[in-house]
């Protein structure tokens, strides 16, 4: 790690400032000011919830695509079919956030008058964490549902190696005096950064993350990842919710999937053609608004006054541990992981402008 992101370790940066800083990285490497700010609006968002692994941490690798051709910093999304209640998107391998952030758009402006909408993206890229978009729609009074498909690296039941990507799903959901209920999860078992954190530890797995070669269940990492592949959660149950996931971004988008999909992090990266679906319920086209949030709220009370386990004084819904860092980071400071920090000075290290980028990141 460089001198100058030691320094940075366990002191607090403003979103404001690492949203400026991360929007200027990118405008250093050819990107708009509008694309480069909405991309970091999504990233630092990301790091607020706490979910480092998919937040700022990924800019580094987007501007790797963005110098060896996987992105194009100029491209621009576009709608290239749509009817009342659906719209296929070309991302054009334009950044992912923007035409993600575009296509979800397109789907609550259609759901307000469909009652229900589909986006369907093609020729994408990674589009870090998928909830993201999810609370767009939840933010509107909308229901979103957002999910990608990604390169090949977890197998499904009675498969030797890997088959399908890691496929994330998302939902958020408004509610009244309560904050939307909001899940974000891979459907692997597991996310590979923390296979891969176990193995710079040189700790073993628990059982059920990995296979190895052969197909069969394995507690060491030494030959991951070039030999052996993470499991899906909940063994058949998400097999087959991730390939929902691969048909609704993949397969109905036009966009590659499975072993069609090329890898984003490769060192010379070519356009992935990762395929996005968001779909916007717009609650009020079904039931009025206030009664749908009363509702909401009864049902959260509900779970949430259940008799606790032994051991347990809380339980959280979906969404309710991001939405409270996200408090804690936007009245404190966000304190990044030294992880995520390297790949931030690295980046800007990448540019003409390293001193000058790296005072935007003011230490509170
Ligand atoms: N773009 C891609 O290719 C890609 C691929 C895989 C994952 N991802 C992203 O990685 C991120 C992390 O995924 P993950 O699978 O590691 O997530 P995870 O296992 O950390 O689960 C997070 C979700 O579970 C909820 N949750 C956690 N504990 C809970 C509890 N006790 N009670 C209720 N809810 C609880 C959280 O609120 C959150 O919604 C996500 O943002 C995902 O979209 C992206």
């Amino acid at each position: 790690m460089s001198n100058k992101a030691l320094e940075y370790v366990g002191s607090r940066i403003s979103a404001e400032n690492l949203t400026g800083f991360c929007a200027r990285v990118m405008q250093a490497f050819g990107l708009s000011a509008d694309h480069a700010r909405q991309t970091a609006e999504v990233l630092v968002t990301t790091d607020t919830w706490g979910t480092h692994s998919h937040g700022t941490r990924q800019l580094l690798p987007l501007m790797h695509n963005v110098r060896k051709g996987g992105l194009f910093a100029d491209a621009e999304p576009q709608v290239l079919t749509d009817g009342p209640g659906f719209a296929v998107v070309d991302g054009n391998y334009a950044m992912p956030m923007v035409t993600s952030r575009f296509a979800m758009q397109a789907a609550m402006d259609k759901a307000r008058t469909a009652g229900i909408a589909y986006s369907a993206v093609r020729h994408s890229g990674h589009f870090g964490a998928a909830g993201y978009y999810a609370v767009m729609a939840a933010e509107h009074d909308m229901i979103g549902i957002s999910m990608t498909n990604a390169d090949i690296c977890m197998t499904v039941p009675g498969a030797r190696s890997s088959v399908m990507g890691t496929n994330p799903i998302a939902y958020a959901v408004p509610a009244g005096k309560e904050r939307p209920v909001f899940l974000d999860i891979a459907t692997s078992v597991v996310a590979i950064s923390k296979v891969i954190a176990a193995k710079t530890a040189g700790k073993p797995i628990p059982e059920g993350w990995l296979v190895d070669e052969r197909g069969l269940p394995t507690t060491s990492t030494d030959t991951y990842p070039d030999k052996g592949a993470v499991l899906p959660m909940a063994g058949h149950k998400g097999y087959g919710l991730a390939l929902l996931v691969e048909i609704l971004t993949g397969v109905l988008t036009g966009a590659s999937f499975l072993s069609g999909i090329k890898r984003w992090l490769a060192p010379e990266p070519e356009p992935a053609d990762e395929g996005h679906a968001f779909l916007a319920v717009n609650v009020e086209s079904l039931m009025p608004l206030d009664q749908f949030k009363s509702r909401m709220d009864a049902m959260i009370d509900e779970v949430r006054s259940a008799p606790k386990a032994e051991g347990s004084d809380r339980i959280y819904l979906p969404g309710e541990m991001e939405w409270e860092r996200r408090d804690a980071a936007l009245r404190d400071g966000l304190q990044l992981p030294d992880y995520v920090l390297i790949n931030l000075f690295a980046v800007a290290e990448q540019t003409e402008k390293t001193d000058e980028l790296i005072a935007l990141l003011k230490k509170e």
